[in-house]
């Protein structure tokens, strides 16, 4: 099957298309053919291998034999193990793949249980009402984003800063802090502005304008999305038990929180921002745009037709 390599680290041309085999399902997996998938930060910081970190799992000095980048995918189960009940073939997915990755691929196994660690993978019915492409963009940020709010316990009636709100993790936590009934002030550039109110922020700041630690607004939670700022930095524009977020201590997502993803989505409470769509063979360029840390919500990948 044909899957994108990740051969060395460093910049996007260590990425590289090939063939390699195609797998078969364990008795408690499925074999999901995919559509689309996407290029995401979090392969682009594996690719670099930043943070250091990244040597330690995938490879101190090279990464290991046909490594293949992607942490999430939407397609169809093509196959299933012998003991699997709950998926059967011709069922569209989507999924979280784990910190094994692989969703830059023609197909990827993962396990079908409902039990199954976030870090093996996380695989649910898809929200149909969208894309294939649409609906691969939805596991890795929606999940976090979710996580963290869930980890604020941001609630009805709540004020929430969101910073980097036009990323993938921002333009989800409007949506699903909004879904939770809190108020949302968002911060992004003037470019954004228009993105963030249409995905339902009740404010706006421009970051390019004014500084949002500065603000005279004080919020019971701030969620530095894209970890520019610092809680020490925030700890002025807090409530007294007001908490600060950045992606880090957050709890597994299990597949409810997949589900849950789904049911927004199908009911047009959460709508997947794509800011492109490329061909898996356009993978460099793909990670070039993400590096360059102006996407604008996620980068789709077409895999097949
Ligand atoms: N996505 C995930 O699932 C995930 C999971 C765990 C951790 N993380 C980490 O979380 C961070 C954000 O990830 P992401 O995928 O959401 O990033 P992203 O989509 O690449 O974020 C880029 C967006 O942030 C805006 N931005 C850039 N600089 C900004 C600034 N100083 N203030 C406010 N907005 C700014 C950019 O627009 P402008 O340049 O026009 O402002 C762009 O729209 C990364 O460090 C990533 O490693 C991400």
């Amino acid at each position: 099957m044909k899957a994108v390599v990740c051969t060395s680290y460093g910049s996007p041309d260590v990425l590289q298309i090939r063939e390699i085999e195609k797998p078969e399902p364990g008795d408690k997996e499925v074999l999901i053919k995919v559509f689309a998938t996407t290029a995401h930060f979090g392969d682009t910081r594996i690719r670099r291998a930043d943070p250091f970190l990244v040597r330690l799992v995938y490879g101190a000095f090279t990464p290991k034999k046909d490594l293949v980048l992607g942490l999430e995918v939407s397609g169809v189960v093509e196959s299933i193990g012998n003991a699997v009940t709950n998926f059967k073939e011709g069922d569209e997915v989507f999924a979280f793949t784990g910190f094994g990755l692989g969703g830059n691929a023609e197909y990827r196994c993962l396990p079908a249980g409902v039990g199954t660690p976030h870090r093996k993978g996380l695989v649910a019915p898809r929200p149909e009402n969208v894309t294939h492409e649409e609906s691969a963009a939805v596991p890795a940020g929606g999940l976090t984003a979710l996580k963290n709010l869930q980890k604020a316990g941001i609630r009805e009636g709540q004020r929430i800063l969101i910073n980097g709100a036009s990323g993938s993790l921002g333009t989800y936590a409007i949506q699903l802090a909004k879904h939770y009934g809190a108020e949302v002030t968002a911060v992004c550039s003037t470019r954004n502005l228009d993105l963030v109110k249409s995905l339902g922020a009740d404010k706006v700041i421009d970051y390019s304008k004014e500084e949002f630690t500065q603000t005279h607004d004080e919020y019971d939670v701030v969620y530095d999305a894209v970890m520019k700022s610092s809680a020490s930095l925030c700890r002025g524009i807090l409530k007294q038990r007001g908490v600060y977020l950045n992606n880090t201590r957050i709890s597994g997502p299990e597949h409810a929180d997949l589900l849950l993803l789904k049911d927004l989505v199908e009911q047009g409470r959460l709508k997947p921002v794509l800011d492109g769509t490329y061909s898996i063979d356009d993978i460099a360029d793909a990670h070039r745009y993400v590096d360059s840390g102006r996407k604008r919500g996620n980068v789709a990948l077409t895999v097949s037709a």
